[in-house]
């Protein structure tokens, strides 16, 4: 480390971490001064009884509960506006958002959005100038996106064919209710894109060029924990230990690539999930491994590091050896949980890549990569991906 190259840390979300948590959430909605809350969750959460046992706990403690579960996957522009018009219309004063990266995406920025004028679009970006929101308990039932303490939200306009990031402090959960009994019904295919996309906010932070000493340790017991435990997670999902290892993962890697960004995976999701409509957890899942073989040379000592958090033993390897080794051992844990691999499964195809490149060139995770990227390189990743 080069102390001369300053770096900042901050983590602006208090973590509430443990199983049976959701027990003691009227406590938390009391100490923030709530009294109305909106609920922002999805139907699927609503069908699997989780909302209305979530409901149930703030009804009984008195809590004035309204519910806003018209969340979909890849979340809505439209969503935003209309919570927030609820929440002005109504006199809400905290968000609950119980559920995926979609609902918690979509609680933050109705929080966002009650407090600030405009389009949820014209805060696009880092760190554009807006006020507070409302307050934020976040609620992950899923272990992957780490929105409960990323300073992102994902959203998309549809008719647009556009996805964009909004990031900042405004964009913070203020509680992150980290529960992992909610998520030991997760379907396995969910386990493996959501479980995935944690270990690429890991991984991508680890090895890129921003990375600094904080971030580093939390990557680092990321992946342990998800070499560890998400192969259970995904073939044996009622192992509650599993699943609290996968969801202090995803909340530990959310805390890593807050300052340091992430690499060229993110880069390409953006327009990939926008254009080709592929779920988030996915694409990543699909362009990992040929995103590792692209940087690997790039960071040697960071692979091989890797590679000793995935139980390789890397004693009589070359620095070289134990680097590609890494990747591999990566590679395996992706193959072995049957995660998606081909984006031509999606309909994308040959001709559409030098589009897509085109705007993953536009992302903040390119400058970052270990390894400086063209457009031409970007195409050849997503062909080997096809
Ligand atoms: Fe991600």
């Amino acid at each position: 480390m080069n102390y001369h190259q300053h770096f900042s840390f901050e983590l602006p979300t208090r973590i509430e971490f443990g199983i049976g948590l959701i027990e003691s959430l009227a406590e938390h909605v009391l100490q923030l001064g709530g009294k109305r809350v909106l609920l922002v969750s999805d139907k699927g959460l609503v069908a699997a009884g989780v909302v209305g046992r979530v409901v149930d706990i703030l009804t009984s403690a008195d809590l004035d509960t309204r519910t806003f579960t018209e969340v979909e996957p890849e979340p809505e522009a439209a969503g935003v506006t209309e919570g927030a018009k609820i929440c002005n219309d109504d006199a809400r004063d905290i968000i609950i958002a119980v559920g995926g990266g979609s609902a918690l995406d979509t609680g933050k920025s109705i929080a966002l959005m009650a407090r600030n004028a405009g389009h949820i679009r014209d805060y696009a970006g880092l760190e554009i100038p807006s006020s507070p929101g409302l307050p934020v308990i976040a609620i992950p039932t899923t272990a992957g996106t780490g929105s409960e303490c990323a300073v992102w939200s994902v959203i998309s306009e549809k008719d647009r064919n556009i996805k964009y990031g909004v990031g900042g402090r405004n964009m913070t959960a203020t509680v992150a209710l980290c529960d992992p009994s909610l998520s030991v019904s997760l379907p396995a295919r969910l386990t493996v894109g959501t479980g995935l996309d944690a270990l690429t906010h890991a991984l991508e932070s680890y090895v890129n060029k921003a990375t600094q000493p904080i971030s580093e340790a939390l990557s680092e017991k990321s992946m342990e924990l998800i070499s560890r435990s998400l192969r259970t997670a995904v073939f044996n999902g009622a192992d509650v230990q599993a699943r609290a290892d996968m969801l202090l993962a995803s909340t530990m890697a959310a805390c890593a690539f807050a300052p340091t960004r992430l690499g060229l995976a993110h880069a390409m999701a953006m327009p990939l999930g926008a254009k080709a409509k592929i779920p988030h957890g996915d694409v990543i899942s699909i362009l990992l491994p040929e995103v590792m073989r692209f940087n690997v040379n790039a960071n040697l000592a960071k692979f091989a590091r890797i590679a000793s958090i995935f139980d390789v033993d890397t004693r009589p390897l070359s620095l070289r050896e134990a680097a590609h080794a890494g990747v591999d051992a990566v590679a395996q844990l992706i193959a072995d949980i049957g995660a998606p691999n081909s984006l031509a499964a999606y309909g994308v195809q040959e001709s559409d890549l030098d589009a897509l490149a085109e705007e993953s060139m536009e992302s903040g995770n390119i400058v970052v990569n270990p390894r400086p990227a063209t457009a031409a390189d970007l195409v050849d990743i997503m062909r080997k991906c096809l």
